[in-house]
């Protein structure tokens, strides 16, 4: 019954629709009147604190105003001033008819009474083309953050991204009060960048495929592809964030996952013949730093100290995570170290390495800051940030220790995990959209206030293993489309918006006014989908926010507005979507859209099969096969029938959606209607084809046209029969 209650007080407050009540993230405080301020050309910028002058360059480019003045006139002003009585990041903001004026600890502060501001005003003010006057809706804002990191994560290792697209990225998260990009240069898939002592790292390291000598794990073969960011460039990228009050946050991932470092410096890896090479060209692909050479923390602190230079911030990620600790056991000196020092344990020694880097960083003013697998050896200084990404629970055992600690939980924080079953994403760290992250909660994860108030902050990673099988130049458009709105919910967290509130509450604020919002910063984001039902005939879509819903029928162009339920037989024949300025959900169906055919098949190949993971499974349709050897040009897989299928469409697809590493990166699919004559007809497309309304299909045979250098098995999946209608 109280909720009952509290939902109808909170569906009144949502018909008044105030900018001010739909702030993300939301003040601490704000309190609404009716003296609105008009901004005119004619409006003075008032600012006489010389650290502010980056931030009113930036304000005017998104706000014409015609002058800047020191001193405040009679009216008719915008004035940003520093009180140190505040801390850094907090700010007020107050709006009278006669003037806005923002008063802030620092350039923090005043940086986000800014962003406060844009919220106050029409959403085109993000497109830098707002239309003077302009009302600002009158209020008073209190306000500062819970917690003093809120981070984005961009991994540019596995997929390069042109620097245009980071400083675009550095807006989106910025315009979110999110302060912390943590960049994560470097990783098995490629060097990002550039190293004067030693210059191959990135023009060799930053590139793969082709005649790289990089054969990193992930991506196509025949083509060489990537890119690295010159030193001008990496200043250029921290000053831009220093402006919008980001902090960059470089990350070196050492001593795993350092493929890439090794294969340009072999003699960087443990001293012992690797029996497991790949069969294609002697290919050596293990990513551990040796811990015990001596030689390798020269080399280190020579990249290392370069990489300080560029970055002001105190802290520099140096990894930790996943280090393959088989490859230190086989090495005489590594495993020696751990003998002779009595212990059987790798982490010992990864905890002797990081103490190591520890040093070197030292040298250079820096801390350093590690994924959580390095805080448990006890040698990491007590000044180090630690990255919790497995659970809340190990975000606490790190707390426990002592550690100053962000919150990134992987099942409500990796942004490349897919939104909802049908969507294309990463799968191992848990399916899950906007709502699960807004729901993230302290005191249901078992933390008490005491606890939550030592939490160091909350950041969002997007690893880019799934954005690269993307492909295109709507790549870019993709990563928005997983990590926005998601990160806003980031945002929320990391103001201090524990437990979510309530959903509806957020939804709304996202849809009434942010949306627009979005869609006016340039964000390709997600709209949450509504469910599709069938009752009695007929089929129905609920309402999705204030998005116009459309659908079509399969085989048929025709789109129509959505009015009400469709009387049909056919419910999984509709497919739904909703739009609003651009911006659009994911297909929205009925779960019938994806019942499929399973006829018998027959799998054979070329390729010997992983007994484990045999061909003969490809009739139980819900199994992966796996082979006994990674693929060579002109290896072929054939799946037949018993029986030609007749279908509504088909799909053959190698690779596990987890290990994009595993599927045929080059090659064609051919199928035949009496199987004995094939007629080649698609190209594989990140390692699958999908044939449309095909002839039927007695057999269909993959065929590898590039040899796969970068793994040592291949994974092919049964093939999706969706029945004629
Ligand atoms: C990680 O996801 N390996 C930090
Ligand atoms: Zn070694």
């Amino acid at each position: 019954m109280k909720r009952l209650l509290l939902m109808a007080v909170a569906a009144i407050a949502f018909s008044v629709s105030a900018y001010a009540a739909a702030i993300i993230p939301q003040p601490q405080s704000l309190s609404e009147h009716n003296n609105d301020f008009v901004i005119k050309s004619s409006t003075s910028l008032v600012c006489a604190e010389a650290e502010l002058a980056p931030l009113v360059d930036y304000l005017r480019e998104y706000i014409d105003v015609k002058s800047v003045v020191k001193v405040a006139p009679k009216r008719n002003y915008i004035a940003i001033v520093v009180d140190k009585s505040l801390a850094e990041e907090e700010y007020a903001l107050t709006v009278s008819r006669d003037a806005v004026k923002i008063t802030a600890g620092g350039y923090g502060g005043a940086f986000n009474g800014v962003q406060t501001l844009f919220q106050l005003l029409p959403s085109a003010v993000y497109t830098k083309h707002l239309r003077l006057p302009a009302e600002v809706e009158g209020c008073d804002v209190k306000d500062k953050p819970k917690f003093a990191y809120r981070g984005f994560m961009l991994d540019v290792a596995r997929t390069f991204m042109e620097k245009e697209n980071v400083l675009r990225y550095i807006d989106y998260i910025s315009y979110h009060k999110i302060n912390k990009l943590h960049w994560h240069l470097c990783d098995n898939q490629g060097w990002r960048v550039e190293i004067k002592s030693h210059p191959d790292l990135a023009k060799k390291g930053g590139f793969r495929g082709g005649d790289s000598p990089v054969r990193a794990s992930l991506g196509k073969w025949n083509e060489k592809y990537g890119g690295y960011y010159t030193q001008d460039e990496i200043r250029e990228v921290v000053a831009y964030a220093a402006v919008r009050n980001v902090e960059v946050i470089p990350e070196i991932d050492l001593p795993g996952h350092s493929e890439t470092l090794l294969r340009i410096y072999p003699q960087m890896l443990c001293n012992y013949e690797n029996k497991k090479l790949h069969r294609n060209g002697n290919y050596d692909s293990r990513n551990v730093v040796c811990a015990t050479k001596e030689s390798n923390y020269t080399i280190l602190e020579e990249i290392l100290s370069e990489v300080c230079a560029l970055f002001p911030s105190k802290f520099f990620h140096i990894g930790g995570d996943e280090v393959d600790m088989s490859q230190w056991k086989k090495c005489p000196e590594c495993s020696a170290w751990l003998k002779n020092n009595g212990y059987t344990d790798g982490y010992k020694l990864e905890d002797m390495f990081i103490g190591r880097v520890q040093a070197i960083l030292a040298k250079y003013g820096k801390n350093p800051s590690v994924w959580n697998e390095a805080a448990f050896g006890g040698g990491l200084s007590k000044k180090a940030l630690v990255h919790g990404w497995k659970s809340a629970q190990v975000c606490k055992q790190v707390m426990m220790k002592g550690y100053r600690t962000i919150f990134m939980p992987q099942e409500f924080f990796y942004l490349d995990m897919r939104q909802s079953k049908h969507e294309t994403g990463a799968v191992w760290g848990g399916c899950f959209d906007v709502r699960k992250t807004y729901s993230f909660d302290f005191a249901k994860e078992g933390f008490t206030p005491e606890e939550v108030a030592t939490v160091e902050g909350f950041e969002a990673p997007y690893w880019s293993e799934v954005f690269l099988s993307q492909g295109g130049d709507k790549s870019i458009d993709f990563i928005e489309f997983m990590t926005f709105p998601r990160l806003c919910a980031l945002a929320e967290h990391g103001w201090g918006k524990n437990g979510g509130g309530e959903w509806e509450e957020f939804h709304h604020r996202l849809y009434s006014h942010h949306y627009d919002r979005m869609v006016d910063m340039g964000i390709n984001f997600r709209i949450t989908p509504s469910e599709v039902k069938y009752a009695n005939g007929l089929l129905s879509v609920e309402k999705v926010d204030n998005a116009v819903i459309y659908y079509r029928e399969d085989g048929s162009d025709k789109v129509f507005r959505y009015k009400g339920a469709i009387r049909t037989e056919q419910p999984g024949k509709y497919l739904f979507w909703a739009e609003h300025r651009g911006a659009k959900t994911p297909d929205m169906v009925h779960p019938s859209r994806y019942n499929t055919l399973k006829p018998k098949v027959t799998l054979t190949s070329s390729v010997p099969e992983n007994p484990k993971y045999g061909y003969s499974r490809a009739s139980g349709y819900d199994t992966n096969m796996r082979t006994a050897r990674t693929c060579q040009k002109g290896d072929w897989f054939l799946f037949e029938f018993d029986e030609p299928v007749e279908c509504r469409s088909i799909e053959f697809a190698s690779g596990n959606a987890a290990v994009p590493s595993s599927l045929i990166p080059v090659g064609y699919l051919e199928v035949s209607e009496d199987g004995k004559s094939f007629e080649r007809v698609a190209d594989l497309v990140s390692g699958a084809a999908k044939l449309e309304n095909p002839r039927p299909i007695k057999a269909a045979r993959i065929v590898v046209e590039a040899p796969y250098l970068g793994n040592t098995a291949i994974t092919l999946r049964s093939p999706i029969i969706y029945p004629k209608w």
